[in-house]
Protein backbone atom coordinates (compact mmCIF):
# COMPACT_ATOMS: atom_id res chain seq x y z
CA UNK A 1 0.00 0.00 0.00
CA UNK A 2 1.27 3.65 -0.84
CA UNK A 3 0.98 4.99 2.31
CA UNK A 4 2.25 2.19 4.40
CA UNK A 5 5.66 3.65 4.97
CA UNK A 6 6.59 1.67 8.16
CA UNK A 7 5.67 -1.74 7.09
CA UNK A 8 8.90 -3.00 6.60
CA UNK A 9 9.73 -2.19 10.20
CA UNK A 10 6.62 -2.86 12.15
CA UNK A 11 6.71 -5.99 12.91
CA UNK A 12 10.43 -5.25 14.82
CA UNK A 13 8.95 -1.39 15.91
CA UNK A 14 8.53 -2.61 20.09
CA UNK A 15 12.37 -4.05 20.08
CA UNK A 16 14.05 -1.04 20.13
CA UNK A 17 14.69 -0.42 23.70
CA UNK A 18 15.57 3.18 23.13
CA UNK A 19 12.08 4.06 21.42
CA UNK A 20 10.38 2.03 24.32
CA UNK A 21 12.28 4.13 26.52
CA UNK A 22 11.53 7.26 25.04
CA UNK A 23 7.86 6.60 24.62
CA UNK A 24 7.59 5.57 28.49
CA UNK A 25 8.97 8.79 29.34
CA UNK A 26 6.34 10.76 27.17
CA UNK A 27 3.53 8.96 28.92
CA UNK A 28 4.86 9.53 32.37
CA UNK A 29 4.99 13.30 31.40
CA UNK A 30 1.55 13.35 30.13
CA UNK A 31 -0.09 11.11 32.80
CA UNK A 32 1.96 13.72 35.48
CA UNK A 33 0.47 16.60 33.25
CA UNK A 34 -3.20 16.02 32.49
CA UNK A 35 -5.65 14.85 34.90
CA UNK A 36 -6.52 11.71 33.16
CA UNK A 37 -9.79 9.35 34.37
CA UNK A 38 -11.33 5.97 34.23
CA UNK A 39 -14.63 8.39 32.33
CA UNK A 40 -12.42 9.65 29.59
CA UNK A 41 -12.61 9.01 25.57
CA UNK A 42 -9.09 9.67 23.94
CA UNK A 43 -7.78 9.47 20.58
CA UNK A 44 -4.33 8.83 20.05
CA UNK A 45 -3.08 10.08 16.49
CA UNK A 46 -0.24 7.75 14.65
CA UNK A 47 -0.56 5.33 17.20
CA UNK A 48 1.69 2.94 15.17
CA UNK A 49 1.98 -0.06 17.45
CA UNK A 50 0.33 1.51 20.61
CA UNK A 51 3.70 1.81 22.49
CA UNK A 52 1.89 4.75 23.79
CA UNK A 53 -1.93 4.04 24.37
CA UNK A 54 -1.10 0.73 26.10
CA UNK A 55 0.55 2.98 28.84
CA UNK A 56 -2.30 5.74 28.69
CA UNK A 57 -4.99 2.63 28.81
CA UNK A 58 -5.28 2.14 32.69
CA UNK A 59 -6.11 5.52 33.35
CA UNK A 60 -9.12 6.26 30.81
CA UNK A 61 -12.28 4.26 29.73
CA UNK A 62 -11.52 4.22 25.72
CA UNK A 63 -8.86 5.04 23.43
CA UNK A 64 -9.57 5.45 19.86
CA UNK A 65 -6.30 4.66 18.20
CA UNK A 66 -5.97 6.71 14.46
CA UNK A 67 -3.16 5.48 12.06
CA UNK A 68 -3.04 5.37 8.44
CA UNK A 69 -0.59 2.39 8.37
CA UNK A 70 -1.86 -0.80 7.97
CA UNK A 71 0.66 -3.12 9.12
CA UNK A 72 1.36 -0.87 12.12
CA UNK A 73 -2.18 -0.76 13.11
CA UNK A 74 -1.92 -5.40 12.71
CA UNK A 75 0.81 -4.81 15.44
CA UNK A 76 -1.35 -2.82 17.57
CA UNK A 77 -4.30 -5.26 17.09
CA UNK A 78 -1.88 -8.50 18.10
CA UNK A 79 -1.83 -7.16 21.54
CA UNK A 80 -5.69 -5.57 21.74
CA UNK A 81 -6.35 -8.43 24.44
CA UNK A 82 -3.76 -6.92 26.80
CA UNK A 83 -4.82 -2.99 26.46
CA UNK A 84 -5.95 -1.97 29.30
CA UNK A 85 -9.11 0.39 28.23
CA UNK A 86 -11.72 0.00 24.96
CA UNK A 87 -9.82 0.31 22.36
CA UNK A 88 -11.21 1.00 19.11
CA UNK A 89 -8.46 1.40 16.00
CA UNK A 90 -9.29 3.35 12.79
CA UNK A 91 -6.89 3.10 9.79
CA UNK A 92 -7.28 6.43 8.36
CA UNK A 93 -4.92 9.81 7.10
CA UNK A 94 -6.47 11.93 9.53
CA UNK A 95 -4.75 14.85 7.58
CA UNK A 96 -7.61 14.58 5.07
CA UNK A 97 -10.49 11.96 5.63
CA UNK A 98 -13.01 12.72 8.51
CA UNK A 99 -13.69 11.87 11.32
CA UNK A 100 -17.40 13.10 12.85
CA UNK A 101 -16.77 11.98 16.38
CA UNK A 102 -15.71 14.04 19.53
CA UNK A 103 -12.76 13.22 22.62
CA UNK A 104 -11.59 14.53 25.74
CA UNK A 105 -8.46 14.05 24.84
CA UNK A 106 -5.35 13.91 21.85
CA UNK A 107 -2.82 11.95 22.20
CA UNK A 108 0.73 11.70 19.96
CA UNK A 109 4.20 10.53 20.21
CA UNK A 110 6.78 11.24 17.42
CA UNK A 111 4.07 11.84 15.01
CA UNK A 112 3.55 15.29 14.07
CA UNK A 113 7.23 15.29 12.26
CA UNK A 114 5.59 13.21 9.68
CA UNK A 115 2.58 15.74 9.34
CA UNK A 116 3.14 18.65 6.29
CA UNK A 117 0.65 21.16 7.15
CA UNK A 118 0.64 21.51 11.23
CA UNK A 119 -1.66 24.75 11.41
CA UNK A 120 -3.79 22.39 9.29
CA UNK A 121 -3.87 19.27 11.69
CA UNK A 122 -4.11 21.70 14.56
CA UNK A 123 -7.72 22.88 13.72
CA UNK A 124 -8.74 19.07 13.08
CA UNK A 125 -7.83 18.22 16.69
CA UNK A 126 -9.37 21.17 18.00
CA UNK A 127 -12.44 20.19 16.05
CA UNK A 128 -12.68 16.41 17.67
CA UNK A 129 -12.38 17.92 20.81
CA UNK A 130 -15.30 18.77 23.65
CA UNK A 131 -14.93 21.74 26.00
CA UNK A 132 -12.39 21.21 28.83
CA UNK A 133 -10.34 18.47 26.67
CA UNK A 134 -6.94 18.04 26.36
CA UNK A 135 -3.83 18.42 23.76
CA UNK A 136 -0.65 16.18 24.57
CA UNK A 137 1.97 16.28 21.77
CA UNK A 138 5.08 14.83 21.90
CA UNK A 139 7.90 15.06 19.41
CA UNK A 140 11.37 16.21 18.58
CA UNK A 141 13.20 19.14 18.80
CA UNK A 142 14.87 20.61 15.74
CA UNK A 143 17.83 17.90 14.80
CA UNK A 144 20.10 18.32 11.91
CA UNK A 145 18.26 15.18 10.11
CA UNK A 146 20.58 12.42 11.56
CA UNK A 147 17.55 11.18 13.52
CA UNK A 148 16.20 9.00 11.06
CA UNK A 149 18.64 6.70 9.29
CA UNK A 150 15.47 5.92 6.20
CA UNK A 151 12.59 8.12 4.76
CA UNK A 152 9.13 7.07 6.38
CA UNK A 153 7.17 10.19 5.42
CA UNK A 154 9.42 13.20 7.15
CA UNK A 155 8.32 16.47 6.56
CA UNK A 156 10.17 18.16 9.90
CA UNK A 157 13.78 17.71 11.12
CA UNK A 158 11.73 18.34 14.53
CA UNK A 159 10.10 21.40 15.78
CA UNK A 160 11.56 24.89 17.77
CA UNK A 161 8.78 24.10 20.88
CA UNK A 162 7.94 27.72 21.58
CA UNK A 163 7.09 28.07 17.97
CA UNK A 164 4.69 25.09 17.60
CA UNK A 165 3.37 26.37 21.17
CA UNK A 166 2.51 29.60 19.40
CA UNK A 167 0.86 27.27 16.49
CA UNK A 168 -1.50 25.67 19.10
CA UNK A 169 -2.19 28.82 20.43
CA UNK A 170 -3.31 30.27 17.20
CA UNK A 171 -5.80 27.25 16.69
CA UNK A 172 -7.35 28.44 19.34
CA UNK A 173 -6.38 26.28 23.12
CA UNK A 174 -5.04 27.44 25.69
CA UNK A 175 -2.91 27.18 28.80
CA UNK A 176 -0.70 25.85 25.67
CA UNK A 177 2.94 24.61 28.01
CA UNK A 178 5.76 22.65 26.82
CA UNK A 179 8.70 20.93 28.48
CA UNK A 180 11.65 17.98 27.58
CA UNK A 181 10.11 15.09 28.73
CA UNK A 182 12.83 12.80 27.51
CA UNK A 183 16.22 12.48 25.42
CA UNK A 184 16.52 10.04 22.69
CA UNK A 185 20.34 8.37 22.71
CA UNK A 186 21.47 7.13 19.51
CA UNK A 187 25.24 6.26 18.51
CA UNK A 188 25.22 9.83 16.37
CA UNK A 189 23.78 11.96 18.76
CA UNK A 190 21.20 13.05 21.58
CA UNK A 191 17.94 14.14 20.56
CA UNK A 192 15.58 15.65 23.20
CA UNK A 193 11.83 16.00 22.75
CA UNK A 194 9.60 18.05 24.00
CA UNK A 195 5.56 17.10 25.13
CA UNK A 196 3.27 20.14 24.65
CA UNK A 197 -0.22 20.31 26.46
CA UNK A 198 -3.00 22.93 26.03
CA UNK A 199 -6.65 23.12 26.41
CA UNK A 200 -9.93 23.77 25.09
CA UNK A 201 -11.97 26.25 26.55
CA UNK A 202 -15.25 26.09 28.45
CA UNK A 203 -17.27 26.39 25.27
C1 LIG B 1 7.10 7.33 14.31
S1 LIG B 1 5.58 6.48 14.31
C2 LIG B 1 5.08 6.74 16.02
C3 LIG B 1 4.17 5.64 16.52
C4 LIG B 1 3.78 5.76 18.00
N1 LIG B 1 3.03 6.96 18.26
C5 LIG B 1 5.00 5.68 18.88
O1 LIG B 1 5.37 6.68 19.51
O2 LIG B 1 5.59 4.60 18.95
C6 LIG B 1 4.50 7.56 13.42
C7 LIG B 1 3.15 6.96 13.08
O3 LIG B 1 2.31 7.97 12.54
C8 LIG B 1 1.55 7.40 11.49
N2 LIG B 1 1.10 8.48 10.62
C9 LIG B 1 1.88 9.29 9.86
N3 LIG B 1 1.11 10.17 9.19
C10 LIG B 1 -0.18 9.90 9.52
C11 LIG B 1 -1.44 10.48 9.13
N4 LIG B 1 -1.50 11.49 8.27
N5 LIG B 1 -2.59 9.97 9.68
C12 LIG B 1 -2.51 8.94 10.55
N6 LIG B 1 -1.35 8.35 10.95
C13 LIG B 1 -0.19 8.83 10.44
C14 LIG B 1 2.50 6.41 10.84
O4 LIG B 1 1.84 5.44 10.07
C15 LIG B 1 3.22 5.84 12.05
O5 LIG B 1 2.58 4.68 12.56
Amino acid sequence: MKNDLFSHKADSYDKNEKRVENVDNIARAIADTVSLNKGMEILDFGSGTGLLLQRIAPHVKKITAVDVSPSMNDQLLAKAAHIECELETVQMDLTTDALDRKFDGIISSMTMHHIKDIPGILQRFRLLLRPGAFLALADLEPEDGSFHDEDTGIFHLGFNPEEFAALVRNAGFQDVRWNRVSVVQKPQGEYPVFLITAFTGAD
